[in-house]
């Protein structure tokens, strides 16, 4: 989704600029674009469809010197991905120019009444009119740009990032939000500006999150002063980001999302740090011991989340229902907001999100906070909005992700999620205490058996070459298998573009099977479980109508290897650990039939990382 990157200070802006849009890439966009006041004070605004390298393309031969500049990926909404559509946007007279994240609702109700007073536009896009807007604002009552920016956004409905700057003030940088994300870098004598903290922290650790409706006022050779937009200045809170540069790069590997997959054993072993410890028998996720009154009274939990996190959800049900004995709902965000829920003051939310920045997300934990439930977040991005919206949470500490499809966040989630029924049940004893030993023991030592798996990179890369042609694929599973169903098949259709169904196994007969012939992949998650004769009995269905059969199955399975087309063997576990284990093969398999394909598996089309849109 759009991403915004600023900066002012003593050093050319141009490098900088370029640099801190690489980074936000991995949000998924269409379209580029940079301004920058140069040496001798001209606007300059340049803009490329398509990725940045082609914006550096189009700025050869072009003045980009100057020392402040906005800059922008622009993920389309309003009109589709052009040159004209892409950010900065200049106003009428040239005089300024904006970049924009999220969605100006109102904005064919503005642009009429600019169009009334002889606006013309050149582009499509909601953000023109902002622009527009705030220009005839400013040029009408005689303002300064932060009073016109003020009034501006009084006027708009909807969702913004925004940040400005203005030919004839070369010191100063607006930026504002609202339900959009940024954030304010604070260096030596320079500022930067963006989406997330990743463009920043190669050059500081100190940053500032700015909250809904705050305006940034970022000055040359001046402190960051921020007020609301009733001009009232508040005190915004510096905090230190841990990022290294080092996590933010591929270290090696040809994609982000290869290294994320086998960075699992690592991110995982983080995500228990402190929180699981095997010498004394203990799981905490101090979230749960300090909230523990309101935890344990809940009646419901209702999970909600979208894309992979939800179905991380899904599995999270399962371990709550089980461990806990406390009923859980999972809801898509985008749903759920929408729907005038039923919500009861007791009601406990779990709200899941790797970015934290999920515009549906945050809408339903608004939503259900603004109705009495209490909200737990489970997320990645430190900082980001989803965890300033919640009541408490837990982080999944499995560091930055950067490839569009979600893997390491995933089983950082189950992971979480595993802890949070743990420690819940033990407190509410729910679970015995051999039981408690047994699921904590092996949860401990699931780092090393996905070591055990990754190894078989090699060899599901082999496979891959198999079905690189093949043009849709099924994914079944039960039980905790049938969620991981579910996201093996979101990661195939993500990043290769092959249609691929998740269903729980036995739904089979009531559809999917009028699908299944020599030419259709069946993916089986038919690991060791309480419902492994029924997985048997599904093969056998698949096998009867001369489906492709791919099982992942437990070492040592001799049937289920024999009756297959292509095992996988994985090492055993319990049940309700499995998914932890059988996700990476299939993240793996996805991975080398998207590189067959030649398909750009880190920013696939269309897709964006941080949704931040509805
Ligand atoms: C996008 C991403 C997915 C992600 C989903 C939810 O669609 O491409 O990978 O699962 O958003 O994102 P969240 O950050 O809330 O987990």
């Amino acid at each position: 989704m759009c991403g915004i990157v600023g900066y002012i200070g003593k050093k050319e802006a141009y490098p900088i600029l370029i640099k801190g849009l690489k980074r936000l890439e991995y949000r998924g966009y269409d379209s580029s674009g940079v301004a920058i006041i140069s040496d001798n004070q001209q606007l300059n605004v340049y803009k490329s469809k398509g990725k940045v390298s082609e914006l550096e393309s189009f700025v050869t031969q072009k003045d980009i010197s100057g020392s402040i500049g906005i800059a922008h990926t622009r993920w389309a909404t309003h009109g589709e991905p052009c040159s004209e559509n892409a950010h900065p946007h200049y106003s009428s007279s040239e005089s300024l120019a904006l970049i924009h994240n999220g969605i100006i609702e109102n904005y064919a109700t503005l642009k009429e009444k600019l169009q009334t007073k002889g606006y013309t536009f050149r582009s499509s896009t909601d953000t023109e009119v902002l622009v527009q807007l705030i220009e005839y604002i400013k040029l009408t009552n005689n303002l300064d740009l932060l009073t016109a920016v003020q009034l501006a956004l009084g006027e708009v409905i909807g969702a913004y990032a925004i940040a400005i700057i203005e030919k004839n003030n070369p010191d100063q940088i607006i930026a504002a939000r609202k339900s959009s994300p940024l954030v304010v870098g604070i260096g030596e004598e320079e500022f930067f500006l963006a989406s997330d903290a990743t463009p920043i922290v190669e050059y500081t650790d100190k940053v500032v999150y700015l909250e809904d409706e705050e305006i940034a006022v970022i000055r040359r050779g001046k402190e960051l002063k921020v007020v609301n937009l009733n001009n009232v200045e508040m005190t915004p809170e510096v905090k230190q980001v841990t990022l290294s540069l080092g996590q933010l790069e591929k270290g090696g590997y040809p994609h982000f999302m290869l290294k994320e997959i086998m960075d699992q054993p690592n991110s995982i072993y983080d995500c228990m740090r402190g929180r699981v410890n095997v010498e004394s028998d203990n799981v905490v996720l101090s979230a749960v011991i300090d909230h523990k009154e309101r935890l344990l009274a809940a009646k419901r939990f209702i999970i909600v989340a979208c894309g992979t996190s939800w179905h991380a959800g899904l599995i999270g049900k399962q371990l709550i229902e089980s461990f806990c004995r406390i009923p859980v709902e999972v809801e898509y965000a985008s749903e759920f907001r929408y729907r005038d829920p039923v919500i009861h003051e007791g009601d406990v939310v779990l709200a899941i999100s790797q970015s934290g920045e999920t515009a549906d997300t945050l809408a339903a934990v608004e939503l259900a906070r603004s109705r009495g439930a209490f909200i737990y977040g489970i997320c990645n991005a430190i900082g980001s909005s989803i965890p300033r919206a919640t009541h408490t949470g837990s982080y999944i500490h499995v560091g930055p992700e950067i490839g569009v499809a979600s893997t390491k966040a995933f089983t950082g989630q189950v992971t979480v999620l595993t802890m949070l029924a743990l420690t819940l049940a033990k407190e509410k004893q729910t679970i015995d205490h051999e039981r408690f030993l047994e699921v904590m023991k092996e949860l401990s030592a699931i780092p090393e058996k996905m070591k055990e798996i990754l190894t078989l990179n090699d060899k599901i890369a082999e496979l891959a070459k198999i079905f690189t042609y093949a043009h849709n694929f099924i994914y079944l599973g039960r039980g905790y298998s049938f969620p991981v169903a579910l996201e093996g098949a979101l990661k195939l259709k993500e990043i290769s573009y092959i249609h691929a169904e998740g269903y729980p196994a036995a739904e089979m007969k009531h559809g999917p099977i009028a699908l299944i012939d020599a030419e259709m992949p069946v993916v089986v998650i038919a690991t060791q479980s309480h419902l492994y004769e029924k997985v048997l009995s599904n093969i056998q269905e698949i096998k009867a109508r001369k489906g492709r059969v791919i099982a992942l199955v437990t070492k040592g399975d001799k049937t289920i290897s024999q009756l297959a087309d292509i095992s996988i063997e994985l090492p055993s576990t319990l049940e309700c650990l499995d998914p932890l284990l059988t996700t990476i093969p299939l993240q793996l398999l996805a991975y080398h039939i998207a590189t067959c394909k030649g398909m750009d598996v880190d920013q696939p089309r269309n897709l964006a990382k941080s949704v931040t849109v509805e």
